[in-house]
């Protein structure tokens, strides 16, 4: 199972915004159970070191910064875990197709950082997890 793939800390980190999406949307389909449960499994592609998850934190906040970092020493192994944390939507959603999970659950899965999203289940599950 997928969920178990996931580091501890990302498995308390959807159990804890599961509990939250349910208390303020009760009505949230299975679907969207499942996306939350599984929305970052695609960072279990590599075992991400801490220190890694601040330096993604804080260079998300100059994104046009980021990007370029990663495209110029993209062949570095020392940035692979970054890369990896820019890339989990994308890894986790074909991890969830792999696994026969719904067609909306990796449509959540794959866009949950995704800006200006319209989709108002897709906002439920960003506005949980930017708790
Ligand atoms: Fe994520």
């Amino acid at each position: 199972m997928l969920f178990w793939r996931q580091s501890r800390y990302d498995q308390a980190h959807a159990i804890s915004h599961l509990r939250e999406l349910l208390h303020l949307h009760p009505e949230a389909p299975l679907e969207m159970i499942h996306a939350m449960l599984l929305h970052d499994v695609g960072k279990a592609a590599y075992r991400i070191p801490p220190l890694y998850r601040v330096v993604h934190v804080l260079l998300g906040r100059a994104p046009h910064v980021y990007r370029a970092l990663l495209h110029r020493w993209k062949q570095k192994q020392l940035l692979f875990p970054l890369i990896v944390l820019q890339e989990h939507s994308r890894i986790g959603a074909e991890w969830a197709a792999a696994a026969g999970l719904s067609e909306r659950t990796v449509y959540l899965i794959a866009h949950h950082h995704d800006e200006n999203a319209r989709d108002v289940e897709l906002q439920w599950l960003q506005r949980v997890d930017d708790l």
